[in-house]
């Protein structure tokens, strides 16, 4: 079609015009992209804090030691500039390096194996054209015996590692298709959201396995289950609650009536999710409501108090003896209200919430430890903040303060303990650890 429309100026301008036609539909290929490195969050791990986009040097912990990314920037010496457009794709979809070694599998090569050969061309235009050379390598991974071993990886990918491209399934709309595409692929959700097995395999890389996206424990949060299909027998959980338009919401802004984002997603969002167009956010949220969630496997402990009486009870400030709810009054009730529904978009809703129902309550934890920033997306620039408390409560009190909150409003998580509050402040930065510094009586 293209070609037909484009006929006449070709033979009218001769050899510079088709010069100056390849050019355009280069530079349209770059853009491409650009945004495809975007849908696949390229940046967020292959950046250092305060380095240059895409020249490496991030740390990133893993149960083997430290690895390290590397610099992608088109830099021949320093980067990935003698890169060819097959040994690229190797690297995306195989995790091979051009040299023939095995990456470690923090970069996620088993979700990029989906990727089509279109979009991987895509990528590589921009990679060679779109971004700015960095003549400076990365730090080496700091990987102990055996797993410094590059050869060893290759068992690994032979067992785990699946190089096929995304197919859509038969009967699956186009929306669906693109969704799912999406989420498997470029997005890796699931290298956050899917369970690990023993050898920190993902325990499945698409929704042909009941495990796929049902949430999973990562460096003290928990990725919440994103199976959003159905409701079960107790009016549904997460995602099942959530419409699509919420998830898109969540997605481009960080933030809806259910939820604000926090720790690790909180980069998802600002790098990733909030640069989408609206097409493919809808793409995703009605892939993610497809996908049926079972019922069973997770801990029922719905509290036996209905929302109505922990409103009551915290208008009425009635707390003699509940000092959980007493430090709730006292340091939350500002900004979450009685209610526990916050304002929808401001401050997020503690009903229902994954985080504060979670069955490893760290995410809550930690978030009332150290407080936590939206991102600041194009859609919503301003960044809200909540507080942080670590300084102010002992271990004992925040974990009568999460217990509580787990319990109210007909909440289902459980106890939680001084001790493991005292688990999660040692994670903290060292300035943040103490409860009462020396400046507060
Ligand atoms: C979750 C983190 C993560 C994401 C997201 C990620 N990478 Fe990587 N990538 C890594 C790490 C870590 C390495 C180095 C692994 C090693 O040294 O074995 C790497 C290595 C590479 C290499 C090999 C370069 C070399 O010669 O060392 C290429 C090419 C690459 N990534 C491209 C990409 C592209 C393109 C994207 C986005 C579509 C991407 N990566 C997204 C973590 C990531
Ligand atoms: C680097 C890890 C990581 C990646 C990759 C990741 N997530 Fe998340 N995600 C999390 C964590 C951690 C949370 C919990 C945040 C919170 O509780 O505030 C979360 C929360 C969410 C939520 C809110 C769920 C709820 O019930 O509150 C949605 C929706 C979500 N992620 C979607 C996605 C999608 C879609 C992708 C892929 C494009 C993705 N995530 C990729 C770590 C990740
Ligand atoms: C000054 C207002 C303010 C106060 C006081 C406050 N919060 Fe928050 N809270 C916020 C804002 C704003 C966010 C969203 C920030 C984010 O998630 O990045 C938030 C987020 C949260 C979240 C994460 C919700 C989610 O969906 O990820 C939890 C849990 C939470 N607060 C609990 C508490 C508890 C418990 C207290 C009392 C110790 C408290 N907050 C006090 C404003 C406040």
């Amino acid at each position: 079609m293209i070609h037909r429309y484009w006929m006449p100026a070709l033979i009218g301008c001769g050899v510079l015009g088709t010069a100056t036609i390849a050019m355009a539909a280069q530079q349209s290929e770059v853009e491409r992209g650009a945004y495809l490195a975007r849908a696949g969050d390229c940046v967020a791990c292959h950046t250092a804090p305060e380095g240059k986009p895409f020249a490496g040097g991030l740390k990133i912990e893993s149960p083997f030691g430290t690895i390290v990314s590397t610099n992608i920037t088109p830099d021949p010496e320093a980067g990935i500039g003698n890169y060819s457009r097959d040994e690229f794709a190797a690297a995306l979809r195989e995790g091979k390096r051009a040299d023939g070694a095995n990456l470690y599998p923090a970069m996620p090569y088993p979700s990029y194996a989906k990727l089509t050969d279109d979009d991987i061309d895509a990528l590589y235009a921009y990679f060679m054209q779109g971004v700015e050379p960095v003549a400076e390598k990365a730090p080496e991974s700091d990987v102990s015996f055996p797993f410094n071993q590059r050869w060893g990886i290759s068992l690994w990918n032979w067992m785990f590692a699946d190089a096929d491209t995304f197919e859509p399934k038969s009967g699956q709309s186009e929306q669906l298709a693109r969704g799912a595409y999406l989420v498997q692929g470029l997005g890796h959700c699931g290298s956050c959201h899917t369970p690990r097995g023993l050898l920190f395999q993902e325990k499945a890389l698409d929704d042909s396995d009941d495990a796929y996206l049902t949430g999973e424990t990562l460096e003290g949060w928990w990725a919440p289950n994103l199976r959003g299909g159905g409701g079960d027998d107790d009016g549904g959980r997460g995602l099942q609650n959530w419409s699509a338009d919420d998830i898109v919401a969540y997605l481009a802004t960080g933030r809806n009536d259910h939820s604000a984002v926090t720790g690790e997603m909180t980069s998802v969002v600002a790098n990733s999710t909030s640069h989408l167009s609206d097409e493919d956010l809808h793409a995703m949220a009605a892939y993610l409501k497809s996908l049926p969630r079972a019922a069973d496997g997770e801990k029922s402990t719905r509290s036996e108090t209905t929302p109505e009486q922990t409103e009551k009870m915290l208008t009425a400030a009635d707390v003699e003896g509940k000092p959980g709810a007493r430090l709730y009054l006292d340091n939350c009730n500002a900004c979450h209200f009685a209610n526990g529904q916050g304002a929808p978009q401001v401050f997020p809703s503690l009903v229902d919430n994954e985080l504060v129902n979670a069955d490893d309550p760290t995410g809550l934890v930690h978030v009332i430890l150290a407080g936590a920033r939206l991102p600041s997306t194009p859609d919503k620039p301003e960044a809200l903040a909540m507080p942080d408390f670590g300084w102010r409560l002992s271990d004992e009190e925040t974990a009568q303060l999460a217990t509580f909150v787990r319990g109210a409003w007909g909440n289902h998580g459980g106890e939680v303990t001084a001790d493991q509050v005292a688990e999660v402040r040692k994670s903290l930065p060292e300035d943040r650890q103490s409860s009462k510094p020396d400046f507060v009586d």
